[in-house]
């Protein structure tokens, strides 16, 4: 059976390479799904090009948790998006997102809530995270798949100043999955939809 091809864009920033690891396991999960190209960009770069998004049919974004929200990396990003914002041009695109803190908690569920903000701002589809936690099901705490319990978006956690890949086995299995389960969905939701919206939009 044909695949269609689909591209998907992770788009994070990591200033220590916690979140860069998290988005790596992001893109393998993504790229598992026949037919799907993953591709990792930093947020800064697109800063000063963002007209580069309107090239993927869906977008994660990866921020680390700075004060309960995203980095001021990841926010500049976000504000350069304005025109892109104003003429609708990610309209009807899927969106995720994921955040890594060091703090179990951390506050991390306000930077999932800015970046899900910021893409209905832009009139996105957002896809959450349907895992449910592993360890309900007996599987070890650090091991189990979403043992954090966000279905907003993806969370993991790694220790203040720990090395890069310091992550629960849990929490690489859940953004594998997540990236994964993201694709699924990119499939599964028809490119015409977003131009019928549009139509829609236009006509009203
Ligand atoms: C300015 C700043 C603010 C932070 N705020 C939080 C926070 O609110 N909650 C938390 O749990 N961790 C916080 N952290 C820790 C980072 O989220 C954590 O170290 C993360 O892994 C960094 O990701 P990175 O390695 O991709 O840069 C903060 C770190 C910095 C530098």
């Amino acid at each position: 059976m044909m695949t269609t091809n689909r591209k998907i864009a992770v788009v994070f920033h990591s200033a220590h390479g916690h979140t860069e690891h998290i988005a790596q396991q992001v893109a393998h999960g993504a790229h598992s799904v026949d037919g799907t190209h993953a591709q990792l960009i930093e947020a800064a770069r697109l800063t000063p090009e963002p007209g580069l998004l309107t090239g993927f049919d869906g977008l994660v974004w990866g921020s680390p948790t700075y004060l309960g929200g995203v980095s001021g990396v990841f926010k500049s990003f976000m504000d350069a998006t304005g025109g892109l914002w104003r003429r609708q041009e990610l309209r009807g695109r899927l969106a995720a997102g994921f955040t890594v803190s060091s703090l179990p908690a951390g506050d991390k569920q306000s930077t999932l809530l800015s970046m899900f903000v910021f893409s209905m701002q832009h009139g996105m589809v957002w896809v959450g995270n349907p895992i449910l936690p592993e360890q309900h099901g007996g599987t070890p705490y650090d091991e189990a798949a979403n043992r954090l319990g966000s279905w907003s978006g993806l969370m993991a956690q790694a220790g203040h100043a720990s090395a890069p890949d310091a992550f629960a086995p849990g929490d690489v299995k859940t953004a594998h999955l997540f990236g994964q389960n993201f694709a699924r969905k990119v499939h599964g939701f028809a490119p015409h939809s977003r131009f019928s919206e549009t139509a829609c939009k236009a006509a009203a």
